[in-house]
């Protein structure tokens, strides 16, 4: 009665009456229901809800072409669709078998009337909606873009009748005049071929080769894929328009990515505008509670004992000064040199846990995807990296050593958006490999700071906290995230360190530049750990747990370790 009280009578009864004709009217449905066959209410779909970042984006200080929603690829000016209809959903096959939904972008802003659509935008129905599609505009009216001049029939859903569907879907590929490619597809839910001026061709030399990417959906004979350009990196210059393809009866269409061919940089961030964007979305890094090796700064390092060795005199290594002045400069990583942790034992201890009250994180802006992204790899140092943890079923084996090494360098690495400023994904390392998660995917707090999770002593980067294992059938080495009072806000203090394409405002710390690796090389003997591991077990029992000790995939156990970070892959080319 406690929870009627605030209700006057009159609203009392109207809550009765509803509940009642709530009652009522279901079962009338009920019964209507079993005389003729009801309309299908189909329960909503992720896709239907419209993702937004959790925070308002802040106003970034003015700058050239960054976030001001129109971007200069040189002869084209490109901008993205503001409005996305519905012309075909599937509600089965495709990721959690929920379908995937197809869409014809266009435009309400008034500033981008006569912008043309590339290609149409698909996504799958089990995340809420991202819509991407490029506009395009020839901007001096040079016959950069022309209509197609008809279009091929690619594939229909009218004779699948094992596709839950709502109406049939039909996907057109644009033939284009002689010199032009076509960006991207074409769908319609009538069997009419779709009118000419729904998409536009480029002139050839405004194009390069694109690929499929991530598996949209799919049914008998027929899969759907993202695209992007096949060269990428900081100097590539294909966009990443969000079109789609499809492979029909195993054959790709034919589909071109767009160009920024004179590799306009006037959609970066400018120095200014840096920081603001850290300052929006620096992820907080979350070490597990069991932690003992947690970051430091570069800087810290060095001051606390890091030592230099060289080649052949290894009994006389050096200081190295604060900010790696002294370090080798350049040079190929040939084992030349390698720093270490000091010598005196206690010393060697406490440099390995580092200090996570004044760790600093470095960060390395460039452009991607022709300057339409903008990546910044947030680089996390780490002394020391502890051991493996092995897991078989229920039984779990802390290694004493396979897995540690000295100096481990850890990233993640933020996608943003050079159109409107938005986050669009992260990259987060995980020991010699690593996962793209796209916003959808991230949790987020402080705004739009996402959460990320390093692994106990291997610091694999993970979203969410929990157990992952790398390997299979319960057999694996482990990763433990927790989400625990230890944190790393990475906005809060970092270097900026390197911005090549700004030329000299961003100046490189001479340890950057140090090529070599940042710890020695160490050969732990599989099976002297094994058999150290396994004085645990009753001997009847040692036996098979060696035959399971082998069956470990070696590469679980290596870790990409402590080569520099200039030297690695993604420092010019696109993560994995
Ligand atoms: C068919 O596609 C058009 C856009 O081309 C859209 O307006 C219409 O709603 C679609 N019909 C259905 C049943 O989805
Ligand atoms: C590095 O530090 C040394 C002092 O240890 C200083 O003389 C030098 O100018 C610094 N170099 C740079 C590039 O900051
Ligand atoms: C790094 O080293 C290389 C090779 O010695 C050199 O060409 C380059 O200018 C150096 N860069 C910086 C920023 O010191």
């Amino acid at each position: 009665m406690a929870l009627l009280f605030p209700m006057n009578l009159a609203k009392f009864a109207s809550f009765v009456i509803t509940l009642l004709v709530i009652v009522v009217a279901g079962d009338c449905i009920r019964v209507i229901c079993r005389m003729s066959p009801c309309p299908k209410v189909n329960p909503p779909l992720p896709v239907e809800t419209v993702f937004k970042l959790p925070a308002p984006l802040p106003i970034w200080p003015s700058g050239t072409g960054f976030a001001t929603r129109f971007l200069s690829l040189g002869n084209l000016i490109v901008s993205e669709a503001t409005d996305f209809e519905v012309v075909w959903r599937t509600r089965s096959g495709g990721p959690d078998n929920l379908g995937a939904t197809f869409f014809e972008p266009s435009t309400t802003d008034d500033a981008a009337q006569g912008y043309k659509v590339l290609g149409y935008y698909s996504q799958p129905n089990n995340k809420p909606f991202t819509g991407r599609s490029v506009l395009a505009f020839d901007r001096y009216l040079r016959g950069n873009m022309k209509a197609p001049v008809d279009y091929n029939y690619v594939w229909s859903s009218m004779y699948s009748s094992d596709i839950d569907q709502d109406g049939f879907g039909y996907i057109w590929w644009p033939k284009c005049p002689d010199g032009y490619k076509a960006l991207g597809l074409v769908v319609t839910n009538a069997t009419q071929k779709p009118s000419l001026d729904k998409v536009s061709c480029l002139k050839d030399e405004l194009t390069e080769q694109c690929e499929n990417f991530n598996w949209i959906w799919g049914a008998e004979g027929i899969n759907i894929y993202t695209t992007r350009p096949s060269a990428r990196g900081t100097q590539a210059m294909g966009v990443h328009l969000g079109s789609f393809v499809a492979q029909v009866g195993g054959v790709m269409s034919d589909i071109a990515c767009l160009k920024n061919i004179n590799s306009d940089l006037s959609s970066t961030p400018t120095l200014e505008q840096i920081d603001p964007i850290i300052k929006a979305y620096s992820p907080w890094v979350y070490f597990h509670p069991d932690e003992k090796y947690l970051p430091a700064s570069v800087e810290w390092f060095f001051e606390n004992g890091g030592l230099l060795y060289k080649r052949g005199d290894e009994g006389n290594p050096v200081p190295v000064t604060p900010n790696g002045s002294n370090l080798p400069q350049g040079g190929s990583d040939d084992g030349a040199y390698w720093l270490n942790l000091p010598n005196d034992l206690d010393e060697r201890d406490r440099v390995k846990r580092g200090d996570l009250a004044i760790a600093r994180v470095y960060m390395h802006v460039k452009p991607m995807f022709g300057a339409t992204f903008t990546d910044i790899a947030i680089w996390v140092y780490y002394p020391f990296n502890g051991p493996a943890k092995i897991r078989f079923g229920l039984l779990n084996f802390q290694l004493p050593h396979i897995g540690e090494h000295i100096g481990d360098w850890e990233h993640v690495t933020l996608r943003v958006n050079n159109f409107n400023g938005e986050l669009q994904s992260i990259y987060f390392s995980q020991h010699k490999g690593g996962i793209w998660l796209d916003a959808t995917d991230l949790e987020f707090q402080e705004g739009n700071k996402a959460a990320v999770y390093a692994s106990r002593y291997g610091h694999a980067f993970y979203s969410k906290p929990g157990l992952v294992l790398d390997g299979k059938d319960g057999i694996g080495l482990r990763n433990d995230c927790e989400k625990a009072d230890l944190y790393l806000d990475t906005g809060a203090s970092y270097t900026l360190v390197a911005a090549e394409y700004l030329g000299s405002a961003v100046v490189e710390p001479p340890w950057l530049n140090y090529s070599r690796k940042w710890g020695p090389t160490v050969n732990h003997i599989l099976k002297d750990e094994i058999d150290e591991v396994l004085k645990v077990i009753p001997k009847p029992l040692r036996g098979h747990f060696r035959k399971l000790f082998y069956k470990l995939p070696r590469e679980i156990l290596e870790e990409e370790g402590p080569s520099s970070i200039k030297a690695k892959v993604s420092w010019d080319g696109d993560e994995i």
